[in-house]
């Protein structure tokens, strides 16, 4: 790999860049999957995606892509393949037909527990953190408001207010438990689920564990625990924690939708799967993405990049693609662990508009940091309001991102706006299975193309362990080993 990053460009205006290209909305435009993408407020050009494409291809993109969806090895430091697309039906025949095999286990477990096999079940509590909560709190939240099936409560935090929060409204004896954890070892949530089996058997519900299902890649682990092996929904372990939601991980989405909303998610991130594969560089949503970001973070210094969903359905989407972000690409050597010359992921932030207009925005257009931004909209409305709702809402949105670009003189300089401030704007048509789908496959892909442009591996997570080995050693051993700070606060807590 080169020791310089080996894109270049001038540094030209967004207004000049529209001034000097009457095409440039068709060429940065385009839509997938139900969805419509606007690059055009980006500062990319048609040199920069020559230059990017170019640079794909030095760094094996095609090679990478067709290694991701042919279920081979790409997670390098762990040996394994990444394979959330053969969920999907987009990959190796074995690990498609594999997928089926698991899908078709959650659709007779879910056709039982609506059958009342499991007795009168009325709530679903989903205990799990990570990628084993985030995809489903996401669908369930943007999907489920209006649902007349379950109830469904995610509890992630090992804070035991958490739990309490959850259970206040749910009948303990109506209720079922899934635990989701890929590894099934996960600190929090094993203690979440023995508490959440302690409510249930101090409340007198006769058969607890029977109650229980578990949504796992560690179904040996699942059984220890206690749990039935017939309420072992499983999944493949060549399927990443933070790609989960569309494995067994996903049975609280299928609860609360219903199976055929769970397969419409899969069609639509399928077709986006399939517009990964064959669309061309200059028409490519999740490249085309990914070249820039890489323009902001390489070529202009940007550390953050900030995700606003114009619609309360999406509030939660900024909190997923952070651990899917952050956690794939926030990496500092290349997989053969030479350190890298430039700089990885930048910080993924972000919030619903319009609430943050009235919050961050002032720094967005004022500040003296460049942050591209990223809108989220849906283009018909969700609620039953007047429709001036959502016309204000998608308004304010469009405003926003004209605003940030064209700025404003003035010769006060407090009152003045510098523009040329970058955004891109995904509009969906609705918001629906298929299309949320199509947008979370969107995510994945871009964050993997970013990953291979990089030359680093998105696929492992070291840097979430150390931590936790402190944690437990604190916890087995005392802090006697460990410096002042660290002893002084654990005294002053637990003294
Ligand atoms: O600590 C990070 C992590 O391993 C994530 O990658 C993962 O999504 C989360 O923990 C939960 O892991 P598990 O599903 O094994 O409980």
């Amino acid at each position: 790999m080169a020791d310089f990053w080996p894109v270049e460009s001038e540094k030209v205006s967004l207004a000049k860049l529209f001034e000097s290209d009457p095409s440039r909305l068709g060429a940065f435009t385009l839509g997938a999957a139900g969805i419509y993408f606007d690059w055009s407020k980006t500062h990319l050009t048609e040199d920069l995606v020559r230059q990017f494409s170019a640079l794909a291809d030095r760094q094996g993109l095609r090679a990478a892509r067709d290694a991701l969806f042919g279920g081979r090895v790409v997670n390098t430091s762990e040996g394994r393949a990444a394979e959330h697309t053969a969920e999907r039906g987009e990959g190796h025949p074995d690990s498609v037909a594999r997928a089926r095999t698991f899908h078709n286990r959650m659709r007779a477990l879910l056709d039982a527990v609506e059958a009342g096999a499991l007795g009168d079940i009325r709530h679903v509590l989903h205990i799990g953190i990570g990628g084993s909560a985030l995809g489903p709190d996401l669908l369930i939240d943007a999907l489920g408001r209006d649902a007349d099936r379950y109830d469904v409560a995610v509890v992630s935090n090992v804070d035991g207010a958490a739990l309490e929060e959850a259970t206040r409204d749910f009948d303990p004896h109506a209720t079922l438990l899934l635990i989701a954890s890929k590894t099934f070892t996960t600190t929090e949530t094993m203690l979440n689920a023995a508490s959440a089996l302690s409510w249930m058997a101090e409340a007198g519900v006769e058969d607890p564990y029977g109650r229980v299902v578990a949504l796992t890649a560690s179904p040996e682990k699942a059984m220890e625990w206690g749990v039935d092996e017939t309420r072992i929904l499983p999944f493949s372990e060549s399927v990443g924690g933070r790609y989960s939601l569309w494995s067994s991980i996903g049975f609280p989405i299928a609860l609360a939708l219903g199976w055929d909303a769970f397969e419409s998610l899969l069609e639509g991130a399928a077709e986006m799967d399939r517009h990964f594969r064959l669309a061309e560089p200059a028409l490519n949503a999740p490249l085309l993405a990914a070249f820039a970001d890489l323009y902001y973070t390489q070529l202009r210094g940007c550390e953050t990049r900030a995700v606003f969903a114009y619609d309360e359905r999406l509030r939660l989407l900024p909190s997923y693609l952070q651990q899917l972000e952050m956690e794939s690409n926030g990496k500092r050597v290349t997989p053969a662990g030479e350190p890298l010359a430039w700089p990885t992921a930048p910080i993924t932030w972000g919030g619903v508009g319009t609430d943050a207009q009235h919050a961050v925005f002032q720094l967005l257009h004022q500040g003296t940091r460049l942050v591209p931004l990223e809108f989220v909209a849906v283009a018909e409305a969700g609620d039953n309001q007047d429709e001036a709702h959502h016309r204000a809402l998608l308004t304010n949105c469009f405003a926003q991102g004209a605003a940030l670009m064209t700025g404003k003189d003035s010769d006060d300089p407090q009152r003045a706006y510098p523009g040329d401030r970058p955004s891109s704007t995904i509009l969906l048509e609705r918001l629906d299975p298929a299309t949320l789908g199509a947008l979370i496959a969107f995510y994945e892909h871009r964050t993997f193309a970013n990953a291979v442009l990089l030359g680093i591996n998105p696929f492992d997570q070291f840097g979430v362990e150390l931590g936790k080995q402190i944690a437990r050693s604190i916890d087995e051993q005392g802090t006697d080993d460990f410096d002042p700070s660290t002893r002084a606060l654990m005294a002053r807590a637990f003294d």
